[in-house]
C-alpha cells in the first residue's frame, strides 16, 4: 500500500516535472541578425546616434540601452511619460524594447520620440541585435519577464474601431477621478482629459496587458472591459 502510494507519488511528481520543463521561462522575443540591423538602424540614425563616442541628438544616444532605466540619460530631454516610466521601474530588455519599437505609445502616450513604429518582428529582432553589441555583457542584462507573451503587441483593431458610449464613460469615470483631475490638471498625476480616443484606447489596453509596469493602473484596467475602456475614452476626449 505505502509502496503504491509513494509510487503515485512520484508519478505525479515526475508529470509535474515535465510540465515546468515544458512551461519554463523561454525568451519570447528573440535577438536576430546584427549586420541586418545595422542597415535597418538608418532609420533610427535620423534621431538616434549609437557607438563610440555618441552623443545625444534629437533622441538620446542608445549605448548600453539594454539594461538602462528608461527616461535616464543626464541632460536629455525627455517626455513626461518616459521618465515616469523609468521611474516606475521600466528597465530596457528585448522584450519592452520590442513593444517601444513596434509602436512608442504602447509605452508612452506622449513619447517625444516622433516615429510610427517597425511592425515587422523580424526587423525589430535585427536591430535589437545590432543595439545589444553596444550593451553591456550579457550577465549584466535583465532577462525578458518570464511571463511575456509572443511578439504580437499591436492593439486589435477591432478593440480600437469599438465606439464608446460618452455616458457610461462618465458613470464609470468616478473611480478615476479619484486620483486624475476632471480640470486636466497634472500634478504627480498625469492628465488623461482631451486625449485622442486611440491613444487613450491604446495606453488603458497596454496596462492591461501589463505592458506597462504601473501596479494600480494594472489593476483598474485589468478589471474594464473593451466597452467600458472605449466609453471611457470617449468621454475623457470631450473634457478639456
Ligand atoms: C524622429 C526621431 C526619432 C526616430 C526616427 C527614432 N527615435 Fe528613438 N527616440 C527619439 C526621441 C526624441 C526619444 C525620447 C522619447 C521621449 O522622451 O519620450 C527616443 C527614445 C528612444 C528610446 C528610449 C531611450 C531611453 O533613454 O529611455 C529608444 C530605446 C529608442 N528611442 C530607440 C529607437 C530606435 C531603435 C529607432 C529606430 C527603429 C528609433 N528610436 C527611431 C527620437 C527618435
Ligand atoms: C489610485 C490613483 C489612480 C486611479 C484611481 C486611476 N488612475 Fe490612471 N493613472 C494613475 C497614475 C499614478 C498614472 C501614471 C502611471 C504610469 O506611470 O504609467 C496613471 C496613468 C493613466 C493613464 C496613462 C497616462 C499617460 O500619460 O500615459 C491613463 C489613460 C489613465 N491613467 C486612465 C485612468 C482611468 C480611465 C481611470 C479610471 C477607470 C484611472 N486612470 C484611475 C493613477 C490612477
Amino acid at each position: 500500500m505505502a509502496v503504491t502510494v509513494r509510487t503515485i507519488r512520484a508519478l505525479g511528481l515526475a508529470i509535474l516535472l515535465t510540465v515546468t520543463a515544458l512551461a519554463a521561462p523561454a525568451r519570447a522575443v528573440e535577438l536576430g541578425d546584427a549586420k541586418a540591423g545595422e542597415q535597418l538602424f538608418r532609420v533610427c540614425k535620423a534621431c538616434h546616434r549609437v557607438g563610440n563616442g555618441a552623443e545625444n541628438a534629437v533622441g538620446p544616444h542608445l549605448n548600453r540601452i539594454f539594461g538602462r532605466v528608461a527616461g535616464s540619460i543626464e541632460g536629455f530631454r525627455y517626455s513626461e511619460g518616459l521618465v515616469r516610466a523609468g521611474a516606475d521601474g521600466l528597465v530596457w530588455d528585448a522584450d519592452n524594447l520590442d513593444i517601444y519599437l513596434e509602436n512608442p505609445k504602447n509605452l508612452v502616450s506622449k513619447t517625444r520620440m516622433n516615429f510610427a513604429g517597425m511592425p515587422d518582428p523580424a526587423d525589430r529582432s535585427h536591430v535589437l541585435a545590432y543595439l545589444r553589441a553596444f550593451s553591456d555583457k550579457p550577465s549584466n542584462i535583465p532577462e525578458a519577464a518570464p511571463t511575456a507573451t509572443a511578439t504580437d503587441h499591436n492593439l486589435d483593431p477591432a478593440i480600437l474601431a469599438i465606439v464608446g458610449d460618452p455616458d457610461y464613460g462618465e458613470y464609470l469615470s468616478g473611480e478615476c477621478l479619484t486620483c486624475h483631475q476632471k480640470s486636466g490638471a497634472n500634478e504627480g498625476i498625469p492628465s488623461i482629459t482631451g486625449w485622442p480616443k486611440a491613444d487613450f484606447v491604446v495606453a488603458m489596453h497596454a496596462y492591461k496587458k501589463e505592458l506597462r509596469p504601473h501596479p494600480v493602473m494594472r489593476m483598474i484596467a485589468g478589471r474594464l472591459s473593451d466597452e467600458e475602456i472605449a466609453g471611457l475614452a470617449a468621454y475623457f476626449e470631450g473634457l478639456d
